[in-house]
């Protein structure tokens, strides 16, 4: 569907984006999400055919866009800022691209109202834009981006100024009718848990430049370095030193402790600093000097922040013996319902393999 090989972008001194390059598929959902200021506007509008590339190619169906006039270009799309036509109605928003395309007059009032059902607005079509919430006009603007059944789908950060109970709705909306469709669709995001939730890969990007091209799961489970492990979660990172490494796997010096965990890095990393990485939902937390069920590494702590969030309880706490460190914890607890105090002394613990160790500056 598409390719990008190699794309860069300069503005004059500034490298927006730097050899780019990914292929998406018929019916796949790719999701770029990085940081504002990563790149990912500048890739969906060279893809869009709005600008050029300073260096590269991208091919929209083996065909460089260029190539394509703009009306050729079977793209719907949707960005942050909706421009529904406000003195219209949501079919009349929904018919509009329909007529510049020349579909036939006689078709196109039954086409609107297809998609006015598919995104669940069925019976709303005479309303005007203004007489609709925040969520109903997200739906419009959807559905017109759609009503031309176009080959590819691009949205920009369409959901980041919907308040957070409606944003999750539309993510899982978007989904549906993305697979009722198949269409292939990118969609750019800073939100980390939109782009799990929503798509079949994930490209992240910082400084212009791809870190890692993956599944959700992957991306989560086996970040490809540290701005990923960082990005994607909320991630402890410690101090260490790499006293051995072997094939996929590296013991550090944290502090006082000796620990074995994940690492990418060779043998040319033994006697470096790096960083040690734990998820905040991977810390375990259980009573001072007792062990921990599951738990290989066990390290006394001290509670220094309790915030309940219904949930899950969120705890800061200190660890002397890992060189000072604080880690953030996420306690889900289903089972004891217990919450710590301020200043308890405990146990933090956790699998050998949930920690992740990155070499610095690789
Ligand atoms: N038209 C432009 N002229 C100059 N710099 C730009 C322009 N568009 C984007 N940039 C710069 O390129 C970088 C990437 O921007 P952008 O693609 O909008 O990032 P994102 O969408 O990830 O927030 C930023 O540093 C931004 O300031
Ligand atoms: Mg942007």
């Amino acid at each position: 569907m598409v390719r990008l090989d190699g794309v860069t972008k300069r503005f004059g001194t500034v490298t927006a984006a730097e050899d780019v390059s990914f292929a998406l598929h018929q019916g796949e959902f790719l999701t770029i999400l990085g940081p504002s200021g990563s790149g990912k506007t500048t890739v969906l509008r060279m893809i869009a055919g709005f600008m050029q590339p300073t260096a590269g190619t991208i091919l929209l169906g083996g065909r460089p866009v260029s190539e394509l006039p703009p009306h050729r270009r079977s793209i719907g799309m949707v960005f942050q800022r909706l421009a529904l036509f406000p003195h219209m109605t949501a079919a009349g928003n929904i018919a509009y691209p329909l007529k510049m395309r020349g579909f036939p007059r006689a078709e196109i009032p039954e086409r609107v109202e297809r998609f006015l059902a598919l995104v669940q607005l069925h019976g709303l079509g005479d309303r005007r834009i203004n007489e609709l919430s925040g969520g109903q006009q997200q739906r419009v603007a959807i559905a017109r981006a759609l009503s031309f059944e176009p080959d590819l789908l691009l949205l920009d950060e369409p959901l980041a100024s919907l308040d957070r109970k409606l944003r999750e709705d539309m993510q899982l909306e978007f989904r549906r009718i993305q697979q009722e469709l198949g269409v292939a669709t990118i969609n750019v995001t800073h939100d980390q848990r939109e782009a799990l939730v929503m798509s079949d890969r994930v490209i992240v990007m910082d400084g212009g430049r791809v870190q890692q091209a993956a599944a959700p799961q992957d991306a989560y489970r086996q970040p490809a370095n540290r701005f990923v492990a960082g990005f994607i979660g909320v991630t402890n990172f410690l101090a260490c030193t790499v006293l051995e490494a072997r094939e996929g796997e590296a013991d550090v010096q944290i502090g006082d402790h000796r620990c074995a965990g994940r690492s990418a890095a060779g043998a040319e990393a033994v006697g470096r600093t790096a960083d040690a990485a734990l998820r905040a939902e991977q810390v375990l937390i259980g009573e001072a000097g007792q062990p921990i069920a599951h738990a290989d590494m066990l390290v006394p702590a001290t509670v220094t922040e309790v915030i309940f969030e219904g949930d899950r309880v969120v705890y800061a706490v200190d660890a002397p013996t890992l060189g000072g460190a604080s880690l953030r914890i996420f306690d889900h607890d289903p089972l004891h319902h217990k919450t710590r105090r301020i200043g308890e002394t405990v146990t933090i613990g956790w699998k050998r393999r949930d920690l992740m160790v990155f070499p610095r500056d690789a």
